[in-house]
């Protein structure tokens, strides 16, 4: 879908071409582009400041049937985001005008903050992400994602950034997946539904997929797990994807929480905040599609990912508050809040995961908390880490992917916080202040040594209204994040 092209603009006929234009300094070099860009910024309503646009018909000199041009704002404003904003709006526009196919002249690095590989990265991901429509429930379909998008680049860039496409197309592929996924209703995707569509896809790339049902997961003593899925009709399961090239050596554990639906259970949920809580397994989408994306790519690094899905629902076989139950690990967890149900699924599945893979590194992903949503608000995600390079490591990611994470802290002392009279951890703190904390803290008791990261995106997993290359519902956040780690870390 996304090619970069050497071409020579005379000689080409183009029905549509997208250029960037910065308000105060000259980003392109072609000098078809640049008599272009003189005569648009000729008009009055076109400065090239951020987010203004303006079409020419049929320029002349060209064969271009529609230039359109994008306002960049100040060149030493720009960044990675920018660009990467400004790509996904253009592509949004440009498929609600019906266009199927679109070029790109890309901007010439010089005098930007950006080197001319970031400054392509961003483009494509912009383009890729912002092509992208979730319409598989309206009869009718009101625009269509654009079936190829050439970036217009010297020959030179063409060689040398010849595998970019592929492996850009390849990631945000996965959010994209990842999207439908959390956009899917809970109706359509229970746990056992929601295995299948994930063993599916893993069969098609070469994963191996086991999943754990319901009964085998009694057998195996998930108590934690199966209290919170006890009282969905719906059975329980958990599904754990394994990528194993050969090279590999030490395995890293990657773990989702995939709570399909979250009522509450008894501690029911009120007010509107339960009418988007198809949301709850963000995580586990995020991380079933960066194993299938790293399976894609053929990754070097051994990577599992453990993805236990529930449904919390009410019933007469709910679990109830109070009620005391041996969790995988053998600690025993009273059950203080029957919504605080994300940390005891993923307790069962970390446990699980460090006895059977004593992993090098794990980190898990949940729409964990309200209180990290309070901290942080709806666009950054809270990072909590036991090993300062991972934490080091993840922030340099979130910074590369715009999938932005900020440090919160794990203090000892805040334990005292999850004290239970009468089992080992009670699973509700006892104060709601520092709720994204006890939440991590609660997790910290069940992954041992291991050096462990855990990122809450209840904020950035789901968003109401659209954004520059995003649309409303699931963003897909997590699988760019930790597929630029498990590339850049080792
Ligand atoms: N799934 C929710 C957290 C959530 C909130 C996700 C908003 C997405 C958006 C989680 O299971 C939950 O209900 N957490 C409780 C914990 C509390 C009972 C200790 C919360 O945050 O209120
Ligand atoms: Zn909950
Ligand atoms: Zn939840």
């Amino acid at each position: 879908m996304i090619h970069l092209a050497a071409i020579d603009l005379k000689r080409e006929k183009i029905n549509t071409l997208l250029i960037p234009v910065c308000e105060d300094t000259s980003i392109h070099t072609d000098a078809a582009i640049l008599a272009l860009v003189e005569s648009a910024l000729g008009l009055e309503e076109f400065q090239g400041k951020k987010d203004q646009e303006v079409i020419l018909y049929n320029p002349s000199g060209l064969s271009v049937e529609r230039a359109l041009f994008r306002g960049l704002g100040k060149a030493e404003k720009l960044d990675a985001e920018g660009l990467r904003q400004m790509a996904g709006k253009s592509l949004k526009r440009c498929a609600k005008m019906g266009v199927a196919r679109l070029w790109v002249a890309v901007p010439h690095a010089v005098g930007l903050s950006l080197d001319a590989s970031g400054l392509l990265t961003a483009l494509l991901e912009g383009a890729v992400l912002g092509n992208h429509v979730f319409d598989r429930y309206k009869q009718e379909k009101e625009t269509k994602p654009l079936a190829r998008i050439d970036f217009l680049v010297p020959a030179e860039q063409a060689r040398r950034f010849q595998k970019l496409p592929a492996q850009i197309e390849t990631v945000c592929r996965g959010t994209l997946l990842a999207r439908e996924w959390v956009n899917t209703p809970s109706n359509e995707k229970t746990p056992e539904q929601f295995a299948r569509l994930i063993t599916a896809a893993a069969k098609k790339s070469g994963l191996s997929a086991r999943v754990f049902t319901e009964s085998e997961l009694q057998r195996r003593k998930f108590g934690a797990l199966l209290a919170v899925g006890a009282g969905s009709l719906n059975k329980p399961a958990m599904v754990v994807l394994e990528h194993k090239p050969r090279s590999g050596r030490d395995t890293v554990v990657l773990v989702g929480k995939g709570v399909t639906f979250d009522s509450g259970g008894l501690n029911i949920k009120t007010g509107p905040s339960i009418g988007d809580m198809k949301c709850d397994m963000a995580g586990a989408a995020a991380v079933a599609a960066t194993l299938l994306t790293a399976a894609a790519l053929k990754l070097s690094r051994r990577i599992v990912g453990v993805i236990p899905l529930v449904e919390n629902m009410v019933s007469g076989r709910s679990t109830r508050p109070g009620d005391i139950v041996t969790s995988f690990s053998g600690k025993t967890i009273e059950i203080g809040n029957t919504d605080a149900e994300g940390r005891l699924i993923l307790a069962d599945a970390m446990a699980y995961a460090v006895k059977t893979y004593a992993p090098k590194m794990m980190i898990d992903m949940a729409t964990l908390t309200g209180a990290c949503v309070v901290a942080l608000g709806e666009k950054i995600a809270g990072l909590f880490a036991s090993d300062v390079a991972l934490q080091a490591e993840l922030l340099a990611a979130a910074g590369r992917t715009q999938e932005r994470c900020w440090p919160l802290p794990l203090p000892e002392d805040y334990k005292e916080l999850l004290k239970s009279s009468f089992a080992d951890i009670n699973n509700m703190p006892s104060a709601r202040e520092g709720g994204a904390i006890s939440a991590a803290l609660f997790l910290s008791e069940f992954v041992g040594s291991t050096p462990w990261a855990h990122i809450d995106i209840a904020g950035p997993a789901y968003q109401k209204k659209e954004s520059a290359y995003c649309g409303a519902g699931g963003t897909g956040f997590g699988v760019r994040l930790l597929m630029d780690w498990l590339m850049h870390s080792n």
